[in-house]
């Protein structure tokens, strides 16, 4: 199928000759002072303002056009109807079945709520101390091996969510390890013990190096403590992926596989199995409030028109910013330090997605698609990098994320009060930042001092929850899974295959024997240099 390219949509060369007539943010919110209320959508408990946005009711009446000359609409059926979506992976892509409530599964998705219970009773046995090690001893500690997306969901959620673990999910600990150095097993394992340790190996294709490098290491762990090799895989391993076959080969016995899809895309899959350590760390209702929220997003994204639709909006929104006014970066800032790992799991989320440069049937693009993201917890990253967005000479875009609701003001603890005041500051550092970039000099007073010239103009959405819990967090993450399709149908690329990462691990293998002494030579100098010096200082 020939897709046709978003610099060749009718309205695109319409978009392009506005980048020009459209004035300073400044000047726009003295034009209009109801801006914002008119630039503002609200769903599901989260509220995007982009009135921060360098956009005039002509261009979004132009980006309107351009949703319905891409025809998304189509498009956002297909994927949920489960169409094909990832032609080069020849699959759909269902990760909103997932979270579609079990009342209204069609019988063919059965399988979704039977390997959720499955999950459940394994959750409640564990934390219920059923579930025991090879000792006879209670579990303590459950520990997390997976990379990407196998990693970074559970993790992101587990961060943002602590303080509403279930009392029966409190007395256990969950960690993570993903990298393939060890770095991160070698800290656990020094102070775990493999008598009331649990081990979930989290990989959709159960072939990544990485985490079954980790798998190995933490098994020669155990294999020391445990008298039985049947007894040590029983009681202290999980497999969790779309290969049964793999995981029986890697000595998981059928019990104890939590089963996916491969329908389901690896950096979507924290509302599967994936989502078993979020289960355990904070509670099964707690993982259920997540799909709930997801769902409703689910469902504003699929019927809202689009310049009511948040991550519609937030899509068009990007794509303006990328490929007409020619913004190439994006800060994810989120103002709350539960929410570290946000940008961490966007950043594989949209570039690994969206990283792309021929469409879905293969042929060249000649346009920019996703942007630099990268961000950090926007309080801190004030005393680090926004330097750079005030007075530097890149044009960044920003997204902002707030709660306005944090602490429960009827706690009786003594410091409540002060946290409460804490709150209040970073809310005043959220609004003063997006401001100052917003209107630059003008959100005070002009200067002529060169060093304290703030141009201003860097365009940001401010996406406002009423509070950060299961179920608005479900609703962001499925928001910017949307907002990536929605680009990626704009762009006319495939956003759920990642073909970009096989090379590396292709020529990694080369590299292994290559530090080994066995590989040949017909590499690069500087890789067969830096390889002979890594051996040399090795003493190898
Ligand atoms: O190498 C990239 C990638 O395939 C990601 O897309 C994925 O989330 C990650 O590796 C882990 O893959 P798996 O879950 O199959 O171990």
């Amino acid at each position: 199928m020939k897709i046709q390219l978003l610099n060749q949509q009718p309205v695109f060369k319409a978009l392009q000759d506005q980048a020009v007539k459209v004035p300073h943010l400044a000047e726009l919110f003295q034009q209009n002072p109801h801006r914002a209320q008119q630039m503002s959508i609200e769903s599901a408990g989260i509220c995007l303002d982009y009135s921060k946005q360098r956009v005039t009711d002509q261009v979004l009446s132009e980006l309107e056009q351009l949703f319905y000359q891409v025809k998304l609409p189509q498009s956002i059926a297909e994927l949920f109807s489960g169409a094909v979506v990832n032609q080069s992976e020849n699959r759909a892509a269902l990760h909103t079945q997932l979270r579609l409530p079990a009342a209204q599964q069609p019988e063919a998705f059965a399988v979704i709520e039977q390997a959720l219970l499955q999950m459940e009773a394994l959750v409640d046995q564990v934390q219920q101390g059923v579930w025991r090690g090879f000792s006879g001893k209670r579990i303590t500690d459950v520990v997390n091996l997976g990379v990407g997306g196998s990693d970074l969901g559970p993790l992101m959620v587990t961060q943002a969510l602590k303080e509403y673990a279930e009392p029966q999910a409190k007395a256990l600990k969950v960690h993570f390890a993903s990298t393939i150095d060890g770095s991160q097993l070698f800290d656990l394992l020094d102070h775990l013990n493999p008598e009331t340790t649990l081990f979930l190996i989290a990989s959709k294709s159960f072939t990544t190096i990485d985490t079954l490098s980790n798998a190995d290491t933490v098994r020669a762990w155990l294999a020391k403590a445990c008298p039985s090799e049947t007894l040590m895989l029983r009681c202290h391993f999980v497999g969790i992926s779309a290969s049964a076959d793999k995981m029986q080969q890697w000595g998981i016995a059928p019990e104890n596989q939590l089963p996916f899809w491969s329908w389901v895309g690896g950096r979507f899959s924290l509302w599967s199995t994936v989502g078993c350590a979020i289960a355990l760390d904070l509670g099964m209702g707690v993982f259920r409030q997540l799909l709930a929220g997801a769902y409703a997003m689910d469902e504003h994204f699929r019927t809202a028109p689009p310049l009511q639709n948040i991550p519609v909006m937030m899509a068009l929104l990007g794509v303006w910013n990328v490929n007409v006014l020619d913004i190439r970066a994006h800060a994810i800032l989120p103002y709350d330090g539960r929410l570290k790992y946000f940008p961490s799991y966007l950043e594989q989320l949209e570039m690994e997605s969206n990283g792309k440069s021929v469409t879905q049937s293969g042929e060249p693009i000649n346009y920019a698609t996703c942007p630099v993201l990268w961000g950090e917890i926007g309080a801190n990253a004030q005393h680090a990098f926004y330097q750079l967005l005030h007075q530097g000479t890149q044009a960044v875009a920003a997204d902002f994320i707030l709660a306005a609701n944090r602490y429960e003001a009827s706690q009786s603890e003594a410091h409540y009060e002060a946290l409460i005041a804490q709150h209040e500051l970073n809310i005043a550092n959220c609004l003063a930042q997006s401001r100052v970039l917003a209107l630059g000099n003008a959100a005070v007073e002009p200067s002529d001092n060169p060093f304290r010239h703030y141009p201003g103009n860097q365009p940001s959405s401010t996406l406002l929850l009423d509070r950060l819990d299961a179920s608005t967090l479900g609703g962001l993450i499925a928001c910017y899974e949307h907002k990536v399709f929605t680009q990626a149908v704009i762009w006319g690329i495939n956003p759920f295959d990642q073909w970009g990462v096989e090379l590396g691990k292709q020529v990694a293998l080369q590299l292994q024997a290559v530090l080994a002494g066995k590989g040949d030579t017909e590499l690069d100098s500087s890789t067969l240099h830096l390889a002979a010096q890594i051996n040399s200082k090795r003493g190898r």
